[in-house]
């Protein structure tokens, strides 16, 4: 791994895993569809206007930048994608199989997240195994099991180098997430600091997977630096980090903003898949296999984000 592209720079991962990468001494190109404008804090590294769906272009700016290793983070999320089926198909297979296709000529690695939806309600919810179930009811769950595949497929037909993880939701302060189930784990900080109350569209006592962006960042590049002899699932790996629900984030906001108040006004659509996803995951393999292990705790994370958000919301830090 040397020169990189990024696909999606401007999106919630992308735009902390390019600067992570950066700092670790990679060349990055910082890629965007263009229809978002390019956050101002990649303008420090060469940059280009690249849509996962137009291959020849796509083509074109690997070898331009020399690129050897490509991390696509383009996808519809799960809430989205129900209202967008078509669209997300096109984006989590028919944009990963594109890929892979070019990874198979250009000799690329590639890194597509996967994610805890591809686990449905047959699945075993606490802790999901890493080799289980994967019956997804959302059409989300169902683009990602069919990138799991087809990543293994190219690697084991064409040798190609890809290697994915399945993330549980991602909190993070600099680029808000859009259309996720996991979402309201972050709109609760925003709200916390903005407004001291919250009302949640997913039922108390729901667990999910979760974990803080600078984790799922290192489990990103820590992956695609691993010793490929050691490794042996490659699509896609369980990362545990932390599993709450509303309740238990709300008692971590607490101890920082006493008068916190969380109601509730479940979103149906929200709810079901919600219920339908692990509450934690066992990730002895990633553990085995390349290392993985979390820093961060729910009360450190909370402590980051809230003063983060203050930051940028120019209020005092609570
Ligand atoms: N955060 C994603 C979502 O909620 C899960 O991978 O759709």
């Amino acid at each position: 791994m040397k020169n990189i592209l990024v696909i999606g720079s401007a999106g919630q991962i992308g735009s902390e895993l390019v600067p992570a990468l950066r700092n670790r001494g990679y060349s990055v190109v910082a890629g965007t569809s263009g229809r978002t404008p390019m956050p101002a804090h990649l303008a420090d590294g060469p940059s280009a206007v690249v849509n996962l769906m137009d291959r020849d272009a796509l083509a074109k700016t690997v070898d331009r930048f020399e690129i050897d290793t490509v991390f696509n983070l383009a996808a519809i999320l799960s809430a989205t994608a129900e209202s967008k089926p078509m669209a997300a198909w096109d984006v989590g297979v028919n944009g990963v199989i594109g890929l892979l296709e070019l990874a198979r000529d250009r000799k690329l690695s590639v890194f597509t997240p996967s994610s805890i939806g591809v686990f449905g309600p047959e699945t075993p919810h606490n802790p999901t195994p890493q080799d289980t179930v994967c019956r997804p009811r959302t059409m989300y769950g169902i683009t990602k099991v069919a990138g799991e595949l087809l990543s293994d497929y190219y690697r084991s037909k064409y040798g190609v180098d890809a290697r994915s993880l399945r993330y549980p939701g991602l909190i993070s302060y600099v680029t808000p997430p859009g259309g996720g189930t996991t979402d309201y784990a972050v709109d609760i900080y925003w709200k916390a600091v903005e407004n001291g109350a919250y009302e949640c569209p997913i039922a108390a006592g729901t667990y999910m997977p979760m974990m803080f962006m600078p984790d799922a960042l290192r489990a990103a590049v820590d992956l695609m630096e691993a010793d490929a002899s050691r490794l042996r699932h490659f699509n896609s790996f369980n990362v545990n980090a932390l599993s709450f629900d509303p309740e238990g984030i709300a008692g971590s906001i607490r101890r920082r903003i006493p008068e916190f108040r969380l109601s509730y006004k479940v979103n149906p659509l929200l709810q079901g898949i919600a219920e339908s996803w692990p509450d934690a995951l066992d990730d002895t393999a990633a553990r085995e296999e390349w290392d993985w292990k979390p820093e961060y705790s729910l009360d450190e994370m909370t402590d980051i984000m809230l003063r983060e958000i203050a930051k940028r919301l120019g209020k005092a830090a609570a």
